[in-house]
């Protein structure tokens, strides 16, 4: 059979669109790993998520545009960064490879933490897209769920919580569960979330635990 010439159409307007991009314009000409370093910057300027010290819960890491925000905004703290593919991290972070939501992951969380409990769960989980939008949809509303899951475990008392979501059915479901679960929850899309995306990240402040 024979093979078609060149790029497809939709793979030229992808790289027509990355070309365009100015946060991934930005994040060649800056060395950062990933366009997502800008959406925690913004997200963290907005609501002082990071302070040094903080030990942190990130989930969804790779490539590791946040574990590399995160790493220079907690000096003397420590990020855990959990995800099955591989992840560009300092020496002081410890990954976790695998994904969250099976034992395995847990049994290794539970053996860093200890007693221990983070100040922060960022989750920026998000899962392979198929193309087919309900499927999408339920499986990222899945990835949603284990972040609270992650708050339930993990998050001390008052610490907060950061969640991809994409605006879509199960949406408000989850964003109500979350709102039982802190004191405040507000939905932000940054600015270098593409527009045309239903990304959007919730993000509870003030965890009331579980006592
Ligand atoms: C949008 S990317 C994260 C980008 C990252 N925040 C950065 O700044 O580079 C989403 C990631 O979620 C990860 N992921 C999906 N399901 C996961 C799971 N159950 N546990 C951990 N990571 C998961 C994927 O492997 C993927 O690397």
């Amino acid at each position: 059979m024979a093979r078609s010439k060149g790029r497809s159409k939709s793979s030229n307007r992808w790289l027509e669109r990355q070309r365009k991009d100015p946060f991934v314009r930005r994040a060649a000409a800056d060395g950062q790993t990933s366009r997502a370093y800008y959406k925690l910057a913004e997200l963290d300027g907005r609501l002082q998520l990071l302070r040094p010290g903080m030990w942190v819960l990130e989930l969804g890491a790779a490539p590791g545009g946040w574990t590399g925000y995160i790493e220079e905004h907690v000096t003397g703290g420590r990020v855990i960064a959990c995800d099955p593919r591989s992840v560009q991290a300092g020496g002081e972070t410890v990954v976790v490879p695998g994904e969250y939501g099976t034992a395995v992951v847990h049994e290794q969380i539970a053996e860093i933490l200890g007693k221990r409990r983070v100040d922060l769960v960022l989750s920026d989980m998000a899962p392979n897209i198929t193309g087919i939008r309900s499927a999408d949809q339920a499986a990222a509303m899945e990835l949603a769920e284990l972040s609270l899951d992650a708050a339930d475990c993990w998050l001390k008392t008052g610490g907060n919580l950061v969640v991809k979501m994409f605006q879509g059915e199960g949406f408000d479901a989850v964003v109500g569960e979350i709102r039982k679960k802190v004191t405040k929850c507000r939905i932000v899309k940054p600015k270098a979330s593409r527009p045309e995306s239903r990304e959007v990240y919730a993000v509870g402040q003030q965890f009331l635990g579980n006592g």
